[in-house]
């Protein structure tokens, strides 16, 4: 079985790829086609580390609190912005300045997430652990397939730190 945080790299290339692509997209057709399966990827990625990775991290890491804080706001502005960009046709002005902004907000939570939140969850948790937790990331994107009985609403950082500690 993988390791979660392996998954979760994985889904962060996937992440940077998607934006890149829409920058060579020719058509609205193909901007559509790039940016649905995108969102959607971003949102469901952020409910399943909400769900398994940082509920963990808020209990066992050395700067677990902060963290959390940090990386659910920082779901709730990438979340934003995907919602805003429905808003808007594909390919407008107001749609590419809230996919820039998704974009933006997404590239400088990984470079977090990567350099502080995962280093501090590798720190505390063994092989075993990141294990059963890849196990239940690969069963929560099963019973979530296209996002099916997920609702993509922000979460208040310290709520939810309350919540989970
Ligand atoms: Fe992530
Ligand atoms: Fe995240």
């Amino acid at each position: 079985m993988d390791d979660i945080t392996a998954m979760i790299m994985d889904d962060h290339a996937a992440f940077r790829r998607g934006f890149a692509r829409l920058d060579d997209a020719r058509d609205e057709q193909e901007l559509l086609g790039i940016w649905e399966a995108l969102a959607l990827h971003l949102d469901i990625h952020a409910e399943a580390e909400e769900a398994i990775l940082y509920p963990h991290l808020v209990r066992h890491g050395d700067d677990g609190e902060a963290e959390t804080v940090d990386a659910v706001g920082d779901h709730n502005k990438i979340r934003d912005a995907i919602a805003e960009s429905k808003l808007h046709p594909v390919g407008s002005d107001q749609w590419w300045a809230a996919v820039w902004r998704a974009r933006r907000e997404n590239s400088e939570h990984l470079a977090e997430e990567e350099d502080e939140a995962l280093p501090d969850f590798r720190r505390h948790a063994g092989a075993e652990l990141r294990a059963e937790l890849g196990h239940r990331w690969l069963t929560f994107y099963g019973e979530h397939k296209n996002g099916r009985n997920l609702v993509f609403h922000d979460k208040d950082p310290q709520g939810y730190v309350r919540e989970h500690r």
